[in-house]
Order: C-alpha cells, then sequence, then structure tokens
C-alpha cells in the first residue's frame, strides 16, 4: 500500500462550513488522503471560505498568498502540493479566482464537494486546472461518506437543509448556496442514530435557513422543524438537541410547541433580527417588523420561559439613521439577548443593497456598532452573572488545559470548567456554578 497523502483543511466561515470540511475529510480519506495540523508538506490543501462579509473573503487572498513558498518548497522536493479553494468564496469569484492565482488548482463550490475526489485525480494527472460551482440535481449528501467521528466528540453538527430563499438585501447565501433544500427525514434520522451510535449525545441540526426546513415524515405527512425535533428526540442515547440559525418568519407553531413539549430541545435559541428599524426591516427585505419580532419572543418565552436568546445585528445598512438605530437600541433592551453577534454593514458584490447610494460612512458604523456591542456585553454579562449559584446539567465535551480540568456545555451553550475526571466525558453530570468571564463559567461537580 502507498503511504497516505496529506491533507490540510482551513475552514472559515459558518458551522455548516466546519460540516462540509468534515465531509470532504471523509470523502478524501477513502482516496487515501489523511487529514494533518499544517499546511507543510501537505499534497492536497482546501481553503473552505466565507463570503459573507468583505473581510471574511478577503483572507483567501492572503492565505494563498501564504501557501506560494510552502507550495514551491514542495516542488522543489520533487513533489506537489495541489491547492483546492471550496465555499462560498469559490461559488461566488471563482472563475476570478482562477485567473488571478496561478496556485490554485482546484475551484469547487459548496454543492460539488463529492467530486472533489475525481477533481484531484484530475490534477494529478495533468488535466489542468478543474472548477465546478454547479448546483448539480443531485444530493451532495447521496455522495458525500458521513464523517468519521475521530475525535470522538459527544457533540456533532447534522445538516438538515441548505441554501435560502429569503434574499435579504445584503446576503450573499442565496447566491452562494442556492435554493432551499430541505434533506429528507429519514436520512436525516438514520445519521443521527449513526451518530448515537458512535457515542453522540448532543446534536446540532444545521442550515442557512435551519428552521425553513420541511420534508414528508413516514406517516407521509408534511413535517416543519418541530416535528423533526420531536422524532429525533425518541432516539435513545441522544440527549440534547439544537438548531441553528432561525429566521423569526420560519418560527411556526409546531416548532414553538416543540420548545415547551421537548425536554431534550435545549432552552437556547439563536434568532436574528438584523435591526429594531421598520423602515430597515422593510429595505433588507426581512419581511417581518420590529414588532412582529418582539410578540414571536414573548410567544417563545412563554412556551419555554428558560430560553435564552441569541441574535445577529447589522449596523450602517445603506440609509440607517441615527433613528434608525436607536430604535436597534430600544430592541435590544426590550428583547434582552444572552449572547449576540454584531457587524458593521458590508456591501457584497451583487446583491441589491451594494447597488444603494445612500452607504453610511465607515465612522458612523464603527461608532453605532461600538454603542451596540457595549449594550450587548452588558446583557451578556447580566446573563452570565445570573447563572452563579446555580446548579445545571453539564455535558462534559473535552478535557481542559490543565490536569484534572474538564470542558462541557451548560443547556444555554455556555463553555463550563470544572474539576472533573477524564472517565466523564460525553456525560451530563450535574453542576454548581461558582464563577464566571465573558463567555465561560465554573464551577464544581455536585454529589
Ligand atoms: N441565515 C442566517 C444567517 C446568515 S449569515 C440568518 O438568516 O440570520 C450570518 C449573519 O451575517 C447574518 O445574520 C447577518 O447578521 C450577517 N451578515 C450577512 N450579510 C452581511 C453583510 N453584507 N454585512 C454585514 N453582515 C452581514
Ligand atoms: Fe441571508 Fe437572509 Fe437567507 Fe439569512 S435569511 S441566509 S440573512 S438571505
Ligand atoms: Fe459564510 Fe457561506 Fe456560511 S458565506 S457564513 S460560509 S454560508
Amino acid at each position: 500500500m502507498s503511504a497516505p497523502k496529506k491533507l490540510w483543511i482551513k475552514t472559515y466561515g459558518c458551522q455548516m462550513n466546519v460540516y462540509d470540511s468534515e465531509r470532504m475529510a471523509s470523502a478524501l480519506a477513502a482516496a487515501g488522503y489523511e487529514q494533518g495540523d499544517t499546511p507543510d508538506d501537505a499534497d492536497l490543501v482546501i481553503l473552505n471560505t466565507c463570503h459573507i462579509r468583505e473581510k471574511a473573503a478577503e483572507k483567501v487572498y492572503s492565505d494563498l498568498g501564504r501557501l506560494k513558498p510552502l507550495r514551491a518548497a514542495k516542488a522543489a522536493a520533487g513533489g506537489r502540493m495541489q491547492i483546492a479553494v471550496a465555499g462560498c468564496v469559490a461559488q461566488a469569484e471563482g472563475d476570478e479566482i482562477m485567473r488571478r492565482q496561478p496556485v490554485v488548482d482546484m475551484v469547487v463550490g459548496p454543492q460539488a464537494y463529492h467530486r472533489l475526489p475525481a477533481m484531484a485525480e484530475r490534477v494529478a494527472r495533468g488535466d489542468g486546472p478543474q472548477i465546478d460551482t454547479e448546483f448539480p440535481q443531485e444530493d451532495k449528501f447521496d455522495h458525500l461518506p458521513e464523517a468519521p467521528r475521530a475525535r470522538r466528540a459527544p457533540a456533532a453538527f447534522l445538516t438538515v437543509q441548505e441554501g435560502c430563499d429569503k434574499f435579504c438585501a445584503f446576503c450573499v447565501v442565496p447566491y452562494t448556496r442556492g435554493a432551499e433544500v430541505s434533506r429528507p427525514a429519514a436520512r436525516i434520522l438514520s445519521e443521527a442514530r449513526g451518530l448515537v451510535g458512535r457515542g453522540v449525545v448532543e446534536i446540532t441540526l444545521l442550515g442557512q435557513n435551519v428552521n425553513a426546513w420541511h420534508g414528508e415524515g413516514p406517516d407521509g405527512g408534511g413535517w416543519g422543524l418541530g416535528e423533526l425535533v420531536r422524532a429525533l428526540a425518541t432516539i435513545e442515547g441522544l440527549e440534547r438537541i439544537r438548531y441553528t440559525t432561525s429566521h423569526p418568519n420560519d418560527m411556526d407553531e409546531g416548532l414553538i410547541a416543540a420548545h415547551a413539549e421537548v425536554g431534550k430541545l435545549m432552552p437556547y435559541l439563536h434568532l436574528p433580527v438584523q435591526s429594531g428599524s421598520d423602515r430597515i426591516l422593510k429595505a433588507m427585505n426581512r419581511r417581518h417588523t420590529a414588532e412582529d419580532y418582539c410578540r414571536l419572543v414573548e410567544r417563545i418565552r412563554a412556551a419555554r420561559p428558560d430560553i435564552a436568546l441569541s441574535g445577529d445585528f447589522i449596523v450602517g445598512f445603506p440609509g440607517e439613521t441615527d433613528q434608525d438605530f436607536e430604535d436597534t437600541m430600544t430592541l435590544v433592551r426590550s428583547v434582552g439577548y444572552a449572547s449576540a453577534y454584531s457587524f458593521k454593514y458590508s456591501a457584497r458584490p451583487g446583491t441589491p443593497a451594494a447597488e444603494e447610494s445612500d452607504q453610511v460612512p465607515e465612522a458612523v458604523k464603527a461608532e453605532r456598532l461600538a454603542r451596540l456591542q457595549a449594550l450587548l456585553a452588558e446583557q451578556q454579562t447580566a446573563f452570565q452573572a445570573s447563572c452563579v449559584g446555580r446548579e445545571m446539567p453539564v455535558l462534559i465535551e473535552k478535557p481542559g488545559r490543565h490536569a484534572g480540568q474538564m470542558v462541557g456545555r451548560s443547556p444555554w451553550l455556555q463553555a463550563v470548567h470544572l474539576a472533573a475526571d477524564a472517565s466523564l466525558l460525553g456525560r451530563i453530570v450535574p453542576v454548581a456554578i461558582e464563577t464566571t468571564g465573558p463567555n465561560s463559567l465554573a464551577g464544581r461537580l455536585v454529589g
């Protein structure tokens, strides 16, 4: 048998990319590639990229620059380093990357990963650069092997839908990931059972628009995400279910009821609103008002009173006035977030908002972002502080930095540090919370 070829993957962007990278690694493992921790001496390097904001997209070009000498060193030693650009930048600017970056051998969009081993083969044969950014009819998941759980992490991602039909005016996702496609319930359930069989106790369902998931249940009826969650909850050994990311307009009754009735569904929800100004929400094509969102939050909290909310915000969308921004601050104060992500609006080529003439000056965006982030940080600190003195079930996920320490996850997605034995890995144990940091908690095992 020939020695394994070395593979290095760098993943940018969202959790869907993390999941896809694992899938690519397992497809390539079948073709004789072994994943390593550094790009040095790699036979194949994959940059799995993100196009959501300008900064994210630019990273690809600087990373390609850094790979150049490594590629040359490999060639000098008589080897060949293939470089592939995958993900959303590949989908959005594939042709341009090929033209501008001669070190790139392959450009492969998010729907074509199952064809990666064959593409690498063609490059090796001397067939020249390969580009595949089609949206094929076939389901890539039918052809991509499930990721081996070599690291035995007790928490796993499971992609249930991809793409988006919402076309928010600022966003590239509908272009880079294509139209909304839901995977069949039966396949999701069987993948989940497989994960649980390999020691997974917590599954996070993923989708660019995860609560838009819809499918046919085994009974032939139409299922929404709420039904899927209920079906997953019947899997013995699966203890925790999460899902991300959701759109407010797709939070239907069935899903809200699942939050009330399914104990395994964790009390934490990422529900981006983007802005608190109706004028801006309309311009963003979000199709909901600030009040719609607040009322929805009330219904979710009525169903699951201990639910913690997280969100995404964009400041400085074209035309955003001081008053619009104040409306966002008001919404944040009234909802109260346990954590949140906030961004300066970044004009993305090909999206409608990028064409608007009333772009907000950089300095104004920076000032608004600082104010919003200060408020969100205050809320996060308050939420963290409210956990001190409480006892909560913690899923032990991995060893901590020091001997005798382990790190786990609270129901609200916080990292929890505690003194514990490694034999507790994968177990859910009661922990008394004693102190907090900005992003994590620390406590001691109870009993
Ligand atoms: N599908 C999810 C998230 C998509 S991208 C949703 O609908 O909420 C993640 C976040 O990036 C978005 O929620 C948004 O806050 C941010 N984002 C997307 N496009 C952006 C842009 N052009 N500039 C700044 N932030 C952006
Ligand atoms: Fe982008 Fe909007 Fe779709 Fe989310 S819902 S992925 S923000 S277009
Ligand atoms: Fe980025 Fe694509 Fe995810 S643009 S956020 S990697 S869907």
